[in-house]
């Protein structure tokens, strides 16, 4: 009859209750509840970095043209870096309503910040430690129609070419929205990972925010 939950719940107690259904009756309610606010709060999450991290026909000839680029100069391809993608998604959902020309005013180079507005709010929300972008470059372009031939060329017939060239940038993460196509190459160094070593932080307070949740509605529901 004790299960373990039960159990953990009968030791938070202090006291043997397990044979009073009417308190197993209201645990099972509070449990459910939690579950329930659990269960929401994670679909949260969930939806909000999936809608990020979708690929649209051109991010995909790109990287592909990217990585022809690289074996053309005899350098490895880059990897997939999500994070990165992520926050160029962000970065290009954030300058869809900016004027074509602009586009390298949005770039950054080693050790500088895009003046991108909430640019820090994102790399929240992709789970970027701020620490680990210094040495990486973020590129954004606008296309018409983003057509992947005039898209390729603006990468390697401009100022962003020497980026592309050089061996240090080891991934890629490649987000666009409506005509702006953002790129931003990551090192394999911990300066340029485009890592979070600070979501590790995050978790363990998201995990103690959590079990104060639980541990709140057990209280409330006795
Ligand atoms: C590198 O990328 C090119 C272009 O996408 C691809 O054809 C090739 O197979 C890749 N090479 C490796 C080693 O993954
Ligand atoms: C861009 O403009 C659209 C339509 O006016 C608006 O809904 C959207 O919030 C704007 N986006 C940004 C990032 O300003
Ligand atoms: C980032 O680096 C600075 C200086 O080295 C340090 O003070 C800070 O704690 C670091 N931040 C994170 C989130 O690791
Ligand atoms: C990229 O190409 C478009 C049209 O081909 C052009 O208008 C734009 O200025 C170019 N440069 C950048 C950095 O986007
Ligand atoms: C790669 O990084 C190292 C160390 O930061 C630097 O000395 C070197 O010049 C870089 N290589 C290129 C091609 O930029
Ligand atoms: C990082 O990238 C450089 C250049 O591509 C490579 O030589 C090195 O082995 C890589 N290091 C790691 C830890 O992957």
């Amino acid at each position: 009859m004790c299960s373990d939950s039960i159990f953990i719940y009968c030791s938070l107690q202090g006291t043997a209750l397990c044979d009073n259904s009417e308190t197993m009756a209201i645990f099972k309610l509070s449990l459910s509840l939690v579950l329930l606010v659990l269960h929401v709060v994670q679909g949260n999450a969930k939806s909000t970095s999936a809608g990020t991290q979708s690929t649209s026909t051109a991010e995909s000839y790109l990287l592909e043209d990217l990585n022809g680029y690289r074996m053309s100069l005899h350098l490895n391809n880059f990897t997939e870096n999500s994070n990165a993608a992520c926050l160029a998604n962000e970065i290009a959902d954030q300058l869809q309503n900016e004027t074509c020309k602009n586009a390298f005013h949005f770039s950054s180079t080693p050790g500088t910040k895009p003046k991108v507005p909430k640019f820090d709010k994102f790399l929240d929300n992709c789970d970027i430690n701020d620490n680990n972008t210094v040495d990486g470059v973020i590129l954004p372009v606008c296309v018409p129609r983003l057509d992947p031939f005039l898209v390729f060329s603006n990468y390697t017939k401009s100022q962003y070419a020497k980026y592309l060239k050089d061996s240090n940038y080891t991934g890629v993460g490649i987000g666009s929205e409506d005509i702006w196509m953002v790129v931003i190459l990551s090192t394999n160094t911990s300066t340029g990972s485009f890592s979070g070593a600070a979501s590790l932080i995050a978790n363990i307070s998201m995990g103690n925010y959590t079990l104060a949740l639980f541990l709140g509605l057990l209280l409330l529901f006795r």
